[in-house]
Order: structure tokens, then C-alpha cells, then sequence
């Protein structure tokens, strides 16, 4: 794509019968752009992910999305049952997905691609081991390098930091961090955890109970600003230099550390 823009939503609604995920949404996301996009459980991150693929149809409204796209789905714990494979297999899967028979040009041409994608990632030291017998964070930069192989414009990720320790989740996002800003590729990044990715993120988008914002984090991240997005008084506070949301509908905290991960 020759623009600068990489997705345009105009007066875009995502409902799923009479529940409104959200309504009259406009965002234009730019080329080399981080978005993070925060909320509660339920509230339609990965569903803004799948229409952003292609998967879920607006309800209304429009929107335009570059072709190449590149996607990090929500891991999920069966996930991690993988010994008979091997890392480069994984990232494999991003070069040819479910296509046969690419011939013996193809597998030339797919091994250096695999490579290139390994090396960009720091993963050629493990490519060989099973993915079984890798740690998280390791596992994740093998799925960063699969989203990576078909050269996306747009990089879609969904919690890519859930279950890591701090400093997996801090090179995981300095991974991201570096494509967009070499490759110029854009980032929309789901996360429960603002902290990994508040020094790098460009704007939020927030999402709650069928109303959202989107705006520079300074911006975002207020009590009043959360608080009117919510409904209901939600607190922003900092502790030890790090943000939490206190409050919300559920009357819990989120968007906190890894230590309070509690969600699927
Ligand atoms: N294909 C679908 N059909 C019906 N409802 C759906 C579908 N996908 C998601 N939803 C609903 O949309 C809401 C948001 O889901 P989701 O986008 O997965 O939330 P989040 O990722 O923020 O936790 C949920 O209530 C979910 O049940
Ligand atoms: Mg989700």
C-alpha cells in the first residue's frame, strides 16, 4: 500500500445482536503507528482484532485495511502442547500456511524466509528445540517471527504479553517496538498489562461496555478520562512508577502487572 495509512474506520459499529461493541468509530491508524488497545474482559479487543482480519463484518459503518496483515492470536494454555514441534516449523506455518506442494524452489525460498524471520527475533539459537521444551517468552518470539514472515504492514497481536515474566514481556515488546520502527510497520496491541508498552505506545484505544476512546496514553489514562468512559468512578494511580486501574464495573483492578494476571 503507498499510503500512509495502514486502516481507516469511519462511523464504524461492531454489534452482536442487540450487544453493541462499538458504535460510530472513527480511527485512521498510520503507517509505523503503535495502538494499544485496553479494557475490561469481554469488552471487544480480540473482536477489533477479527475485523480488522477480515473475520467479523462491521454491523455498520466502513472500514479499509491494508492486505498485509500480520497476526499474533490469544495464546491459550492448550497451546503449549507442542513437543513434535520445532520452532522453525512453527514460524514455518506464517510462510506457507496451509498450502501444499510448493516445490523444491519453494522450500529454497521458505527456509530463507523462516530464517530471516528467526534471526529477526533472536530465535536461531533455539529454531531446532521442541517449542514444548521452550520457555514463554521464547515461545513468543516464535510466534512474533510467524506474524512477521509474510513482511505485514499491520501487525495484529492479542495479549502477547499475558503470562510472561517482566523482562520476557519487556523483550517481547522491544522486538515489536523495533520492526515498526525499522520496517515501518503498525502495531495494534491488545494488553491487560499497560505498563510493558506504555513507553512505546502512540495511542490507546480503550473499549468499555460498548463506548470507547482513543487518544494519546496522557491523555487516556486519567481518572476523569476513565471515569466518564466507565460510568462510574475508576481510579488512575501510580505505584512504585507504575499505572493501575482501580475500580471499573467489575470493581476490580486490571490493566496492572503480571503479578495480578487472573484472566484467561
Ligand atoms: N462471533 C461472535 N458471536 C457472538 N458474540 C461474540 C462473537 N465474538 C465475540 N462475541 C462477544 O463479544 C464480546 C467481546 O468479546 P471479545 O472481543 O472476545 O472481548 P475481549 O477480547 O475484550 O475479552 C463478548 O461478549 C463475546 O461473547
Ligand atoms: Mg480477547
Amino acid at each position: 500500500m503507498s499510503t500512509a495509512h495502514v486502516a481507516t474506520f469511519s462511523h464504524a459499529t461492531l454489534a452482536f445482536g442487540d450487544r453493541v461493541l462499538w458504535n460510530d468509530l472513527d480511527l485512521t491508524i498510520e503507517a509505523g503507528e503503535f495502538v494499544a488497545v485496553l479494557g475490561p474482559n469481554g469488552s471487544g479487543k480480540t473482536s477489533f482484532l477479527r475485523t480488522l482480519l477480515g473475520q467479523y463484518r462491521l454491523s455498520a459503518g466502513d472500514m479499509t485495511v491494508t492486505e498485509a496483515v500480520g497476526y499474533i492470536p490469544q495464546q491459550h494454555a492448550a497451546d503449549a502442547d507442542t513437543m513434535a514441534l520445532r520452532g522453525r516449523d512453527l514460524v514455518g506455518f506464517g510462510v506457507d500456511g496451509a498450502r501444499w506442494g510448493i516445490g523444491l524452489r519453494g522450500y529454497a525460498t521458505r527456509r530463507r524466509k523462516v530464517d530471516a524471520a528467526l534471526a529477526e527475533v533472536g530465535a536461531s539459537a533455539f529454531a531446532d528445540a521442541p517449542v514444548g521444551v521452550l520457555s514463554g517468552g521464547e515461545q513468543q518470539r516464535l510466534r512474533v517471527a510467524q506474524a512477521l514472515t509474510g513482511n505485514p504492514e499491520l501487525l495484529l497481536c492479542d495479549e502477547p504479553l499475558a503470562s510472561l515474566d517482566p523482562a520476557s514481556q519487556e523483550r517481547v515488546v522491544e522486538l515489536i517496538d523495533r520492526r515498526r520502527r525499522t520496517a515501518g510497520t503498525a502495531v495494534v496491541l491488545v494488553t491487560h498489562e499497560i505498563n510493558p508498552v506504555m513507553p512505546y505506545v502512540d495511542r490507546v484505544l480503550y473499549l468499555v461496555g460498548g463506548r470507547f476512546l482513543a487518544g494519546p496514553p496522557d491523555e487516556v489514562m486519567t481518572t476523569d478520562t476513565l471515569s466518564e468512559l466507565y460510568g462510574s468512578h475508576v481510579e488512575v494511580v501510580r505505584v512504585n512508577g507504575r499505572l493501575l486501574v482501580v475500580g471499573g464495573e467489575e470493581g476490580t483492578a486490571h490493566c496492572s502487572g503480571p503479578e495480578e494476571l487472573d484472566h484467561p
